[in-house]
């Protein structure tokens, strides 16, 4: 490359700076020029959250305007502005444990990039269009104002003092779906007058364990009992550990609980998973519970868990956090609801960010999809606020996305919509 060939860097810096300076003359954009330069040397969603992979052209340009940072739930745009928010919020540590996938997060990249691999094909002239009652969903029997669902996660408390009440209490407050540690049902339970999450467990080696987590839950009112399957030995989460290293102070100075599933403070995450399907034959023998195994990603898998009577297959690499063998959940979604063949329900998580993303999952097949991130980005930024945004703005994109498909309900939405691009 001959010394006058501008580097990549440089092409970026020299375009962003056109862009600046575009906006500062131009009359309408004045003022967001101004609060994009004045936050240029703060961080650029795309340093900041290498994992918001919003591609093309306009990446720049929508990357500037959003260093104009929202103030407020309401100005949320979409699900990158309250990430945004809550990136320059919640402290690097904090930040490194929620984002982090495996190794080099090539899963956690695929789960997100995949979505822009599938195209949905709108239909036209198909009469009366969707309205709000068009997203209101049945899982697993239950009624709920939409199919998008709160992800069992650690890290609530980590990103809002009042993390899990703030999050159970948007959850039902917006009617939507939300799956829970069984440790942390009855809080919930309490801070929403009744409502009660989905119990999620890890099984653990000794039965009586389980035995007893599968009474507490029962005893709490739950309904659905889901296994969570996709954490089967040891893992490395590197940037988790990379952010955590930039940050010297230790949770326990903002948090009781450390995170990580472990001392929080390690790239190395342990869990001993050897169980087979006698085990899941077992787990079905001792509880009246419905059973959801989350972590499926094979059509195989999806089979042997309809044959063992299960009644609702996840499909789910715990949002890129598993393995890093590089397989997104939306490719493998098609093969799964195949291979269930509507004996189950099939919920999907992993890269979920717009009502688009929504939208293409049901279409492929999905009963109801989850987010696990997204909702952390609404507690660090506004906390409960910021939570109901999150879900508000998933909604209504997803209701947008039913009018331009030309579909009244979700049930509309067909694989013959779906194209792989
Ligand atoms: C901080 C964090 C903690 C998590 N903890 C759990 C957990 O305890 N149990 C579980 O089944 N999944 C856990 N997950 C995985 C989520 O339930 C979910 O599968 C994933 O976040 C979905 O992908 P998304 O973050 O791209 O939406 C966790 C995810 C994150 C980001």
């Amino acid at each position: 490359m001959s010394s006058s060939t501008p580097s990549p860097l440089e092409r970026k810096t020299a375009s962003r700076r056109r862009f600046l300076n575009y906006l500062a003359a131009s009359p309408v954009f004045a003022g967001m020029a101004h609060s994009a330069l004045a936050a240029s040397g703060g961080l650029s969603p795309t340093d900041a959250s290498p994992f918001s992979i919003e591609e093309g052209d306009l990446r720049i340009w929508d990357n500037e305007l959003r260093n104009a940072a929202i103030k407020s739930p309401a100005e949320a745009l979409d699900l990158f502005d309250i990430e945004l928010a809550a990136r320059r919020a919640v402290a690097p540590a904090h930040w490194g444990f929620m984002t982090t996938g495996t190794d080099a997060n090539m899963t956690l990249r695929a789960n997100r990039a995949d979505f822009q691999k599938v195209g949905l094909v709108p239909r036209r002239m198909r009469g009366p269009i969707a309205t709000t009652d068009s997203l209101k969903t049945t899982i697993l029997g239950q009624q709920f104002d939409s199919p998008i669902f709160a992800c069992p996660c650690g890290g609530a408390k980590a990103f809002d003092n009042n993390g899990p009440e703030a999050l159970a209490k948007a959850t039902a407050a917006t009617n939507n779906l939300q799956m829970l540690a069984i440790g942390g049902l009855e809080d919930a339970a309490k801070a929403t007058g009744g409502k009660i999450p989905w119990a999620q467990f890890y099984c653990q080696p000794d039965w009586d364990t389980n035995a007893k987590a599968f009474k507490k839950a029962e005893d709490v009112g739950a309904k659905v009992l889901v296994l969570t399957i996709d954490i089967i030995g040891m893992r490395k989460v590197a940037t988790a550990e990379r952010l955590r290293r930039s940050d010297g102070r230790k949770c326990i100075e903002c948090h009781d609980t450390p995170m990580g599933g472990g001392n929080g403070t390690s790239a190395i995450l342990a869990m001993k998973h050897d169980y087979d399907w006698d085990f899941i034959r077992r787990v079905k023998d001792t509880t009246k519970m419905k059973l959801v195994l989350k972590g499926i990603m094979s059509p195989e898998d999806g089979a042997l868990a309809v044959k063992y009577g299960v009644d609702g297959v996840f499909v789910s690499n715990h949002g890129g956090r598993s393995e890093d063998f590089g397989v997104s959940t939306i490719s493998m979604l098609p093969e799964v609801v195949k291979a269930v063949n509507g004996k189950a329900a099939v919920l999907l998580d992993g890269g979920i960010r717009r009502g688009v993303d929504v939208a293409k999952a049901m279409a492929m097949g999905a009963t109801a999809v989850g987010i696990g991130r997204p909702w952390h980005w609404g507690l660090g930024s506004f906390g409960e606020a910021g939570v109901r945004r999150v879900f508000e703005l998933l909604r209504t994109e997803t209701l947008f996305a039913l009018h331009q498909a030309g579909a009244a309900t979700l049930k509309d939405l067909s694989p013959a919509m779906i194209r792989r691009l």
